[in-house]
Formats: C-alpha cells, structure tokens, sequence
C-alpha cells in the first residue's frame, strides 16, 4: 500500500511483472488530477501513448477530449485518466487475463490514492473487470452502478467510436448523464 503518489509512479515506473515490459517504450502511468473526483479507465496504451507516455494521445484521444470538454470536464484540470494495464500490448491486442492481473495492483493503489466518487470504464475490457464479466457495452452503456462506495459507469471505447460512428450520439447521451451525475454527487468537480 503507497501514501505517495511519487512513491507509487517510481515503483510502476520500473515494473517487470508481466512481459509487456519487454516491447514498452514507455510506461504509460496516466494523467489527471490527483484529487479528482471523476476517474476514467481504458484498455490499455497503443502506439501513440507508449511513444508519448500518456493515455488517450492518438485519434481516441482526441475524440474522447471533444466529449470531455462537451461536458466541461479537462484531462489537466478536473479528471484523472489511467489504463486496465500501463504498458501496450504488441499490435494493440486485447490485454490477456494474466496481463490485466498483473498489472490491477497499479491500478488498484492509484485509486485508493485517489478516492473518486465516479469511475467511468472506457471500453468492454475495463468494463467487463471493473463493473462485471457479463457486461454489454451495447446494453449496458450509460448505466450508473455502485459498488464498494463508488458508482462506475461503462461507455464506449473512443477507439470503437471511430470504426462505428454510428454509436456517437448514444456516447454523447452518457457522457451528458455523466455529468448529471457528477452535478449530483460530486462536491468540488466543476469549480476545479
Ligand atoms: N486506448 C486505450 O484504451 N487507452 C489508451 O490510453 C489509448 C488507447
């Protein structure tokens, strides 16, 4: 269990506990406000966060920060973003079971440090890990669930966004039931 957030980065930093860490160029730790309310998990980086070291810096990244700013929420100001797992998987594949094992830990320690009130799951890999195996992105989009005193929420990956526009309007719709949410339960979110 860390106190500090320098202590917990340094030692993420450096972790070879699963192969990923062999084809990494960077770790891709996350970004965000360490005291925020609001926390989004996505997969895993692909070619352009582990080149630059941080989430959501590629097409994904750039959609995703359009539905944020609709929402008045900013990666540098009010949110904080991380991954299922912090190193990419080879070619962008699906993180293995063991992958994510490995590396839930970080993840873990980074929201207990953290305390969000909201969880946001990018995408079926966090969702189905963080909300539960039987979850739909399809069905299930857009609906709040507690659990252990935080209410986490699944949408669609940006990235399945871009190959299916088609479910952008139905992305919109939860980011704007996000910030509903927040507006009902989160405390310092909006004056940040
Ligand atoms: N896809 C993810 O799930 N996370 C990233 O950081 C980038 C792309």
């Amino acid at each position: 269990m860390y106190d500090s957030w320098e202590s917990l980065r340094l030692d993420c930093l450096k972790c070879e506990k699963c192969d990923l860490c062999k084809t990494r160029h960077n770790l891709v730790f996350g970004v965000g406000n360490e005291n925020a309310e609001v926390m989004f998990v996505g997969e895993g980086p692909g070619y352009n966060e582990d080149m630059q070291g941080e989430p959501f810096v590629g097409r994904g990244g750039q959609l995703l920060d359009k539905y944020l700013e609709y929402v008045g929420l900013d990666r540098k100001k009010n949110i904080y973003i991380a991954n299922m797992v912090k190193c990419r998987p080879p070619e962008n594949r699906d993180p293995s079971a063991k992958e994510q094992d490995m590396c839930i830990t970080w993840l873990r320690e980074q929201t207990r440090l953290i305390r969000p009130k909201i969880i946001v799951c990018l995408g079926r890999i966090s969702a189905k890990r963080l909300i539960g195996d039987s979850f739909l992105v399809t069905k299930d989009h857009g609906k709040f669930i507690e659990k252990g005193g935080i209410l986490f929420m699944g949408t669609f990956h940006p990235a399945a966004l871009l190959r299916n526009p088609n479910n952008k309007p139905a992305a919109l719709d939860d980011f704007i039931a996000l910030r509903e949410k927040i507006q009902e339960v989160c405390e310092h979110t909006y004056d940040l």
